[in-house]
């Protein structure tokens, strides 16, 4: 298990969203109105780096590739795969799949992942 300060709170604005390292594993932290979330930095439809994707509805973080749409706080699917057209062939054999979530706690102004 690793646990490990990520950056100072107030280096991530409320609507942001960054990607880090801890230990091996890369994460994607994110500050929403209720506090700090942490993902898999891929998406789990073909691994598209996640951070230059878009965070919707201050909850949800959409993909750059195929705009599959996660929840940040549970890694839910909200949305699978859906762009462009003709790609749902893919989905046959890339099926749903929810991310991966980290711990993610605040102390004395650090962010802090646990993976
Ligand atoms: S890689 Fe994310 S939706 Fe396809």
């Amino acid at each position: 298990m690793a646990r490990q300060v990520v950056c100072k709170e107030s280096e991530l604005p409320v609507g942001k969203m960054k990607p880090f390292k801890v230990g091996d594993t890369n994460v994607l932290v994110y500050h929403l109105e209720d506090g700090f979330h942490a993902t898999q930095a891929s998406c789990t439809h073909v691994f598209a780096p996640l951070a230059r994707g878009k965070i919707v509805d201050g909850c949800r973080v959409r993909c750059p590739f195929h705009r599959a749409q996660f929840d940040i706080r549970t890694g839910e699917v909200h949305e699978w795969a859906n762009f462009p057209p003709g790609i749902q062939l893919l989905n046959v054999v890339r099926s749903e799949k929810a991310l991966k979530t980290y711990p993610t706690v605040v102390e004395e102004g650090d962010v802090v992942v646990v993976v």
